[in-house]
């Protein structure tokens, strides 16, 4: 491939990735064996800005340079099998929850419940808080200027969102005149079953906690969110690892919270047994001012 052609490319994979410049409607090619500039990039980078470009409605033909098919990344179960698990288990717990009555307050602010997204048989799930006033709009879990952020990660891991699972404790917003508020105990404890039946059918092989209110939610540790990140726990049988709520990241823009952020979703991936190089340990998300 000529060089035009890697400057071109790795330009139009910049602009894509780090926001600047129109992007939509964009072309990437990707192809085998490009020599030069995209070598330069380790594999999980390459299959990010990939995944990063699909989202975003570019068109993206051809295989990486380092000779991955994109869809190698595609969990082995096929369509059919998910939408099995989608219509008998995962939308009847869905519509339970739309009804749910069970905290009166938080039923008579909520615009709809956020039940959670992503792939029914997703190996990889995330688990916030609660949903925000986005999320409460829209329908769906991390929307908002923490979902981006957690979407840039999740890209940069090497996955579409479609491709893990989403959720959080609570699937209504808890709705304060002031703004957002944190989750009470209460309203904690009378969600939890939902987040239990709902990542007991999706059964994923590792969990990503986000944040010290969903992890004091799912396991009542006697430690602090500082003391336990990045540590593999056990949520029901399920390896999880609780780290940083991207919205404190982006209240606490520091390198080493960034580093902390990162470092942590990278050892979910190690734990699915995907490979991390060096290159993409020294990654840093990126957060707008
Ligand atoms: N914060 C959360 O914990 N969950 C969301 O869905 C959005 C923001």
């Amino acid at each position: 491939m000529e060089s035009d052609l890697i400057g071109k490319l790795q330009r139009e994979a910049y602009k894509v990735i780090y926001g600047h410049g129109p992007v939509t409607g964009q072309e990437i090619t990707v192809t085998h064996g490009i020599p030069g500039g995209w070598k330069r990039c380790s594999e999980l980078e390459a299959v990010g800005m990939v995944y990063a470009a699909v989202e975003k409605n570019c068109s993206v033909t051809g295989q990486l340079a380092i000779g991955w098919d994109v869809t190698d990344r595609l969990p082995p179960a096929t369509q059919e099998e998910k939408q099995d698990r989608i219509q008998r288990c995962l939308d009847p717990l869905r519509r339970k929850v739309a009804k749910c009555q069970k905290c009166p307050h938080l039923v008579s602010t909520r615009r709809q419940t956020v039940f959670g997204e992503g792939d029914p048989r997703a190996e990889l799930a995330f688990v916030g808080e609660a949903p925000g006033e986005d999320e409460d709009r829209q329908g769906r879990p991390f929307v908002g200027r923490a979902g981006k952020l957690l979407t840039q990660v999740i890209n940069r891991l090497g996955f579409y969102r479609r491709q893990v699972y989403i959720c959080n404790v609570l699937k209504c917003r808890p709705d304060a005149a002031s703004g957002n508020r944190k989750p009470t105990r209460a309203e904690m404890l009378e969600c939890l079953p939902y987040l239990k039946a709902q990542l007991g059918q999706v059964r994923p092989k590792v969990i990503v906690i986000l944040g010290g209110t969903a992890l004091e939610a799912m396991l009542e540790p006697e430690e602090s969110i500082s003391r336990l990140r990045g540590e593999v726990l056990d949520w029901q049988g399920t390896p999880a690892i609780p780290t940083w709520h991207p919205a404190y990241v982006l209240r606490n823009p520091t390198p080493q919270v960034r580093r902390e952020f990162w470092s942590d979703c990278l050892e979910a991936v190690r734990l699915l047994g995907y490979v991390v190089r060096k290159d993409d340990a020294l990654w840093l998300p990126r957060v707008n001012a």
